[in-house]
């Protein structure tokens, strides 16, 4: 043992799908991914390997650049999209506008054009809000549509709702973003394959997530239509997202995806999401939830609710988790239940009771 564990394996939250560990088979990647030497910076057999898995998901002009987190994925997939005069229409919710420190705004260099939506997700008429002014010296150039998927409120845009944003992101000029941060989520929820709501419908670039999905860290920029990218692998050094041991991040990306791991631990975490759903749902039915509501649908790995403050912060005794927005009413607050890879059963059911016992002491 080469090191003391400094910390209690049993400990189990609910606060984010970050908090989780590796997949074993993930870590055993990096393991085999070990030994001897190979190219660095991208040069290496593991990324070779990666670049086929993703033609196969994302069509054959997909290519992969790796990168080292998720924030690092999305400035630099949409630097390589627009110009130094370009604006990104997103969600206000998005994790770009709401969760990166500014850093499209810092590092990209874009001025990013929010649009408040219920759920996390655009519409074509929502995009217009934003969409307007080309020509026009004085404002920043809609350029880009981002979206995300799932979205920060657990939601999943269906496949056709994906295709008119691209189509009417296209008749505008403009490309099409996709956050991936879940992707995997979402595909499981969607029960449809990585290219089927990205590709196929008309997606020019995605920020591949990999950490959520049980990796230790890296993600990867997935360009789907290399016509509309500039200069990515440039930006990616400059955007200082160039991992030099690149292999142990391709390696545990080609783990994921090599034999479906990606999409069984997707199904599991969004299982576990659903099962907290009923659970407490149930609850609400038979009258023993009082104060307890839902904000949002539950459709990939997280149940968003409402509940009175005081019953939060003693559920926060036995496990941790997030306020997503404290300020959600006087006694009330919102907060967010996330599920991850190895969330179980047994933590699932331990959770809603606690819940259910906290609102029971009112
Ligand atoms: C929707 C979304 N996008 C991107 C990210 C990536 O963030 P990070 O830079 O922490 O890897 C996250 C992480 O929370 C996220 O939820």
């Amino acid at each position: 043992m080469p090191i003391e564990r400094l910390h209690d394996p049993s400990v189990i939250t609910f606060a984010s799908d970050n908090y989780a560990g590796v997949i074993p088979e993930v870590l055993e990647a990096i393991a085999v991914a070990n030994g001897g030497h190979q190219s660095s910076y991208g040069a290496d057999a593991y990324t070779a390997r990666l670049q086929e898995l993703v033609k196969e998901h994302f069509g054959d002009a997909a290519e992969a650049h790796v990168v080292l987190n998720g924030t690092g994925a999305n400035v630099l997939a949409l630097q390589s999209v627009t110009e130094r005069w370009s604006g990104v229409v997103c969600a206000a919710s998005a994790h770009i506008n709401t969760d990166e420190n500014g850093a499209p705004e810092r590092v990209g260099g874009l001025k990013l054009l929010p649009v408040e939506t219920p759920d996390g997700k655009l519409t074509p008429d929502l995009i217009d809000r934003q969409a307007w002014g080309w020509g026009d010296q004085h404002r920043a150039q809609p350029s880009v549509v981002s979206i995300t998927q799932a979205t920060e409120f657990g939601t999943v845009y269906t496949a056709d709702e994906i295709a008119d944003i691209c189509d009417h992101a296209h008749r505008r000029g403009m490309t099409v973003h996709l956050d991936g941060a879940r992707i995997a989520n979402a595909a499981a929820a969607l029960d449809l394959d990585l290219g089927e709501f990205t590709t196929d419908v008309g997606v020019d670039i995605i920020s591949f997530g990999g950490s959520k999905n049980g990796m230790a860290f890296g993600e990867a920029v997935v360009i789907v239509d290399p016509e509309v990218t500039l200069g990515i692998e440039y930006l990616r050094k400059a955007d200082m997202q160039v991992a030099s041991k690149q292999r142990f991040i391709s390696a545990q990306l080609v783990a994921l995806l090599e034999d479906g791991l990606w999409l069984r631990a997707a199904q599991h975490a969004n299982e576990m999401a659903a099962l907290l759903r009923e659970r407490l749902e149930e609850a609400v039915t038979d009258g023993s939830a009082v104060g307890l509501t839902f904000t949002q649908a539950t459709q990939s790995n997280a149940v968003f609710a409402a509940l009175p403050r005081a019953a939060a912060d003693r559920v926060r005794e036995q496990f941790h988790f997030y306020d997503w927005n404290p300020r959600h009413g006087e006694t009330t607050t919102e907060v967010r239940w996330m599920t991850a890879w190895d969330t179980t059963e047994e933590d699932v059911e331990a959770f809603a009771d606690a819940i259910l016992d906290a609102l029971d002491e009112g």
